[in-house]
Formats: C-alpha cells, structure tokens, sequence
C-alpha cells in the first residue's frame, strides 16, 4: 500500500490591498454583475468577470429556473458565453463573489464541481491556466489554476487510452 497526498496551494489575502490593480477591477466587475444575478429561488447572487487574452472582460451571474437543475451557476454562464463569442481566446483569470442579504458575502465562494469540470475543461482545450480569485469581503483567496481544485480529474486523456 502507498499513500499519496495531493496539495493545493491557495493564497489568502484579509483585503485587497495586496492585490494588483487588474484583480481588484476583476473582482469589482464581479461584484456588480452579481447584482444582475436571476436568483429569486436561492436569493443567492453569485457574480463572475473573467478576463480574456484579448484583453475583453466578459461578465456574468447565476441564472435560475422554476425548475431547479435548469439553471445555471455563473461561472458557467461566463465560460460558455466565452466559448460563444470568442472560440478562440483563452481565459486567463476569472474573479467570482456573491452577494446574499443585501451584502456582499465575508467568506469567499467556491466553484461547484460541475463548475470546476467546465472550466477545466477550457484550461485543457487551450493548454492555458485559468487563475482563479474567491473573493469575500474579509477573505480572498487566489489559486492559480482550476486544475489545482480538481485533483485526479476526470480528462480528456482517458477516452485516448
Ligand atoms: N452558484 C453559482 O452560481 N456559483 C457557485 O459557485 C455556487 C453556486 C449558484 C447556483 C444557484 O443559483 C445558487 O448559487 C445557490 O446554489
């Protein structure tokens, strides 16, 4: 028997000070698109801007249905409207937060595992790192790529073997 152990590295910051000025305006897109969010089930209004190679932000928020599994989580929204209008352009960073009782959350919000699966799989299609910044308002964390969320992920080199 072997015991292996995988590690995740994620940098937490108490504020956005430390921050650059690209993942503060990153996290302030995110913050008013979560405004947008169709949420009147979860009354949960998750808000995401993910910046491009080609320099475009592109900002969305989870949408709901009366039938619940029809909606979708932001990240989501923001990685397929990315596929849609620029097939082409890998994603470079994505800030996600969200907004609950008329506040901003204090602790960060993470992805969904279909969430994580999805935007592996664009990291994968353009062989690029998606970073990934959680931001609440007393913690932000940063990890550098959504395949650090996903350890022994399911890939495409498994339909290969
Ligand atoms: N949600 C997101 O949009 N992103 C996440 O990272 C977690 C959850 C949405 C799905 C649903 O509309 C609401 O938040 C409550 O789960």
């Amino acid at each position: 028997m072997k015991i292996k152990e995988i590690k995740t590295v994620i940098k937490e910051y108490n504020d956005e000070s430390e921050l650059s000025a690209e993942d503060i305006n990153l996290i302030n897109i995110a913050k008013k698109a979560s405004k947008n969010a169709y949420a009147p089930y979860s009354d949960f209004k998750v808000g995401a801007s993910l910046l491009l190679e080609n320099g475009e932000i592109i900002e969305a928020n989870n949408q709901e249905n009366v039938s619940y599994p029809a909606g979708l989580c932001a990240e989501r929204v923001a990685i397929f409207y990315a596929g849609a209008k620029y097939p082409d352009v890998p994603a470079k960073t994505l800030a996600i937060t969200a907004f609950k009782d008329q506040n901003f959350i204090d602790e960060p919000v993470t992805p969904c595992g279909s969430c994580r699966q999805t935007l592996f799989e664009h990291e994968s299609r353009f062989n690029s790192p998606i970073r990934v910044i959680l931001a609440g308002n007393k913690k932000i964390r940063i990890i550098d790529k959504i395949g650090d969320l996903l350890p022994l992920v399911f890939d495409m080199s498994y339909l290969e073997r």
